[in-house]
């Protein structure tokens, strides 16, 4: 007998240790543990998490009613009848106003400051502004008034260069080269597209069939397909990988068939809008062995190099329309690929780069790293570059709610 009941004890009590233990883990992962914020290296993060404005619920109904009752129409000359009908008329406008007031804030808003941005990040950017590792020198306008969606589309369309580079550009123009430089640029015409961005929040999605629905898919980097075309579907017409991919030995970048599907594009930052020779001379990464290897290997795949113009026309554009001083470091691989796809596409359907109720702490569907940087950005001036995604919407922020997904159109059809 007393054996039993001390083994009991012992299973009761270990029962409790594992209800304490999974109490304690459940509320951490709540609290969105933060692991390494890599400050610097080009980590080229997708998004993942909408910082939470710390907005309480509270605050958000007291908000309602203090503006709800600023426009009550209440007027002493109105007839009683008007007064009842009114007060009636408002109710039901308070009761709407809140509904759609948590709708807005559960998605991205599009005035997001660096003052809603964690201390860490607002540190984080203050350093990269100090560093100024690409020598910015930016003299253009700041933020003289806000321009409408159609004026920054037209900015975009007159103001980027979607050059590849070729077998023309001085010093591509080398017999050392010339195997391996494409001879003419790029030249690509799609109709509806997506751009497949890798956030954690892609996990569990569902939206592989949707995804694949489109005519022409873009992804990013290392990006997988196997193993997860239920999330993000399995077409790829172009993946767009930064220099660091190319040439780590550790991304496999030469062995991994995944790439071997579709349109490569790469890209490396260069000094702020410098020369084509100048960048040559001193890439972020020295991918040159890595793409000639590629290109022996996979003579047949087109592989271009994006002109390292576009990266400093974009920030440009980005931070004449941003009230605050950006990170002066490339606009990220999400934001290149969005505006190279509605250079080539009729319509383009982005997916979780704004983030959807999915959002989590994980930074890409197919790895396990937290970190706060991917959505809004440390090295990156993402935070900017979504305010500006948000304003160029076509869709409706249920979509981005539930999707993650913000529609925007071609560049070839603006009119200007
Ligand atoms: C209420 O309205 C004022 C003025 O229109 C605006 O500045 C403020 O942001 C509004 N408050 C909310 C919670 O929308
Ligand atoms: C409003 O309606 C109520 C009944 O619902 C009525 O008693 C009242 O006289 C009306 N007028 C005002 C000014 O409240
Ligand atoms: C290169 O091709 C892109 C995409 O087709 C196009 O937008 C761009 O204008 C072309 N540039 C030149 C100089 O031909
Ligand atoms: C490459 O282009 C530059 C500038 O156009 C020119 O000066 C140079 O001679 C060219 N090099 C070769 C090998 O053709």
């Amino acid at each position: 007998m007393v054996h039993v009941s001390s083994f009991r004890k012992c299973v009761y009590i270990l029962l409790a240790c594992i209800l304490v233990f999974t109490i304690c883990l459940w509320k951490e992962t709540r609290r969105g543990v933060i692991f390494s914020l890599r400050l610097d290296g080009r980590s080229d993060h997708m998004p993942w998490k909408m910082w939470r404005w710390g907005t309480s619920k509270e605050e958000i109904v007291q908000g309602v009613a203090a503006n709800g009752t600023d426009k009550v129409p209440l007027s002493t000359k109105s007839s009683n009848i008007k007064i009842n009908l009114s007060t009636k008329v408002i109710r039901s406008n308070l009761v709407m106003k809140t509904k759609d007031f948590y709708n807005a804030l559960k998605v991205w808003n599009k005035d997001s400051s660096s003052q809603n941005l964690h201390p860490r990040l607002q540190k984080a950017r203050e350093n990269y502004l100090k560093i100024n590792k690409y020598r910015v020198k930016y003299v253009g306008p700041k933020y003289a008034h806000k321009v409408r969606p159609e004026e920054l589309l037209c900015q975009l369309r007159k103001r980027l260069d979607f050059r590849m580079i070729t077998a023309a550009d001085s010093p591509f123009n080398t017999s050392e080269w010339e195997p391996y430089v494409p001879k003419g640029n790029i030249s690509i015409k799609l109709g509806r597209c997506a751009v497949v961005s890798s956030a954690g929040s892609m996990k569990s999605s569902q939206l592989g069939m949707v995804i694949d629905s489109h005519d022409a898919v873009l992804r990013f980097n290392g990006a997988p397909v196997r193993g997860f075309h239920f999330d993000v579907g399995e077409k790829t017409t172009i993946r767009l990988v930064n220099s660091q991919l190319i040439t780590v030995e550790e991304k496999r970048f030469l062995t991994d068939p995944q790439y071997n599907f579709g349109t490569l594009i790469l890209w490396d930052p260069a000094p702020y809008h410098s020369s084509i020779e100048e960048w040559y001379k001193k890439p972020d990464y020295n991918f040159y062995g890595s793409f000639k290897n590629y290109r022996k290997k996979y003579p047949k795949q087109p592989f271009y190099i994006l002109n390292p113009h576009l990266q400093w026309q974009l920030w440009d554009i980005i931070q004449e329309n941003s009230p605050e001083d950006i990170q002066p470091n490339p606009p990220s691989s999400g934001m290149l690929g969005i505006v190279l796809m509605m250079n080539f596409c009729d319509e383009v359907d982005v997916y979780e780069y704004l983030p959807s109720k999915r959002q989590t702490n994980i930074c890409h569907y197919y790895q396990m790293i937290f970190d706060q940087a991917c959505t809004m950005g440390a090295y990156h001036p993402l935070l900017f570059e979504k305010n500006i995604i948000k304003h160029l919407n076509k869709g409706k922020d249920e979509d981005i709610y539930n999707y993650g997904k913000v529609t925007l159109p071609g560049l070839r059809n603006v009119q200007c």
